[in-house]
């Protein structure tokens, strides 16, 4: 394991003898005893080499993959599950090791990972793929001149052979080959043009090409299905080549949004990846704890009480690993040398209060000004805050600050989506003969929302005047 933080700690402190270098700020924050072996090893991006309670979807992923290493196409598959249940995680680990046993058994097999968050248009996604194709090819092709050309130079023959010429000829073909390819621009051409330098490119060598698609639905939602369309029906464009596709997704609906023909295409195979519970998060902690943190500085209770957490939650292992992270940072920011539950306390606040922040920075004015009435209500302490209240005060609150006045419908819709979010609790409820309305709390504590909305700057042109929400009781109540 590397140690090399603490080497360099006693490296320093020995040579902390000499005062006059520095005024010791640094010099004092590393003569701490750190807490972690290395906290890279509890980021998201890390993919550990074993992943407990993902058996039997790694399984199933691989005796569907394994037909690539046979030289046939693997099905396409679809899976789904919850975020933070491990699907990219596994996904990565499987590809990871086909792509080592094709390179040991120099089988033609490339992976090509997309994440659709990122890489979300038709356009970007097929250029992105022809580019890494044209790459690949470039590799090879050099590759290939390379070793011919290693053994023309150790030929003993002053005159060329007919074994010889041919080498000559298959180098100058290469050559003409590596000219031919072009690399398709960020922006600008057809599709159909990108579409075909993907088919020529992948199409150059006998190969089977795993596409991995992650956050598919993201992209259906902002593109439509129509690259979905091409990429399921590439292989009757393909001689030579062969392409499977696995799309990842967290929305267990998205494929009801899909052509017929692309659902059945794409879905051939599903694999689910069902959330963790307590004991399964409990196993996955302590694995990934033993390689991140120092020995015994986790006080019992703490990866228990992590787990417990996210469980509760909706078994996400991402949240518990932030959980235990943050829990570390927070006590090796505090100095201590031991993380107590008592700091995994304070990363749940954390966490929770950096992603109510997140959300509301990221609302549209009108929807902060539906979730600022809402704040303005309960701190009223309202008892049962119905849609009808809301939209009476957000009117007046608009007409205060010269902002237009959105339809009851609208507001409405706008609570729906911040109950969406996360942030506001709005349920449905029975008036009798009035009808129903929607009863609204905060699912958030009200000084995490009050915090965002009336303390940030930007949002201060939005409630100019209304910041001592007590003054609009005395004027609106
Ligand atoms: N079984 C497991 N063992 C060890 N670590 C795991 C396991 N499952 C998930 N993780 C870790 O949890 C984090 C989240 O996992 P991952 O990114 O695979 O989730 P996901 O299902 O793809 O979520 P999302 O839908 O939000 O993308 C990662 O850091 C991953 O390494
Ligand atoms: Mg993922």
């Amino acid at each position: 394991m590397d140690d090399t933080p603490k080497n360099n700690t006693q490296y320093i402190s020995n040579q902390n003898s000499n005062p006059s270098i520095t005024g010791g700020l640094f010099e004092n924050l590393l003569s701490v005893e750190p807490i972690f072996n290395n906290k890279e090893l509890l980021r998201h991006s890390f993919t550990p080499d074993t992943l407990p309670h993902r058996d039997s979807q790694i399984q199933t992923l691989a005796s569907i993959l394994v037909a690539a290493l046979r030289g046939d196409t693997p099905s396409n598959i679809l899976i789904y599950g919850k975020t933070g249940t491990g699907k990219t995680a596994s996904v990565n680990f499987v590809t990871r090791e086909l792509e080592q046993t094709s390179t040991h058994y120099d089988i033609p097999c490339d992976v090509k990972f997309i994440n659709c968050e990122v890489v979300d248009t038709k356009y970007r996604i097929l250029a992105e793929l022809a580019n890494t194709f044209i790459d690949k090819n470039i590799e090879y092709i050099l590759k290939q001149i390379s070793k011919l050309e290693v053994s023309l130079t150790n030929s003993p023959n002053t005159f060329p052979t007919n074994d010889q010429q041919l080498q000559l000829e298959e180098i100058s073909k290469l050559k003409d080959d590596l000219k031919s390819f072009t690399k398709v621009p960020m922006t600008g051409w057809p599709t159909d043009t990108v579409y075909s330098t993907l088919v020529k490119a992948v199409d150059y060598r006998e190969r089977v090409v795993v596409i991995i698609l992650d956050e598919i639905d993201k992209l259906v939602e902002k593109s439509g299905d129509d690259i979905l369309y091409n990429l399921s029906r590439m292989n009757s464009d393909l001689d030579r080549s062969r392409v499977s596709i696995k799309g990842i997704s967290n929305d267990l609906t998205f494929t009801d949004y899909l052509d017929p023909r692309v659902k059945s295409s794409l879905g051939e195979e599903e694999i689910i990846f069902p959330p963790y519970d307590a004991h399964q998060l409990n196993d996955i902690l302590q694995n990934r704890a033993t390689i991140a943190f120092k020995e015994g500085v986790l006080a019992p209770g703490v990866i228990r009480m992590c787990s417990g957490f996210a469980a509760r939650e909706h078994g996400d292992a991402r949240r518990a690993l932030d959980l235990l992270r943050t829990a570390g940072e927070l006590a090796e920011r505090s100095g201590g040398s031991e993380v107590t539950t008592d700091y995994v306390e304070a990363a749940q606040e954390k966490i929770e209060l950096d992603r109510v922040i997140e959300v509301i920075r990221t609302l549209p004015d009108q929807s902060k000004f539906v979730l600022f009435t809402i704040l303005v209500l309960t701190t009223k302490d309202v008892s049962h805050i119905t849609t009808g209240e809301v939209y009476n005060l957000y009117r007046q609150l608009c007409k205060n600050q010269e902002l237009d006045v959105l339809t009851h419908r609208r507001v409405t819709d706008l609570i729906s989506e911040l109950d969406m979010l996360g942030i506001v609790n709005a349920i449905v409820v029975s008036k009798g003969r009035y009808g129903r309305t929607k009863q609204i709390t905060l699912s958030v504590p009200q000084a995490h929302v009050e915090k965002e909305l009336l303390s940030n700057q930007r949002n201060q042109r939005l409630f100019a005047g209304l910041e001592d929400i007590s003054i609009i009781f005395q004027s609106q109540f």
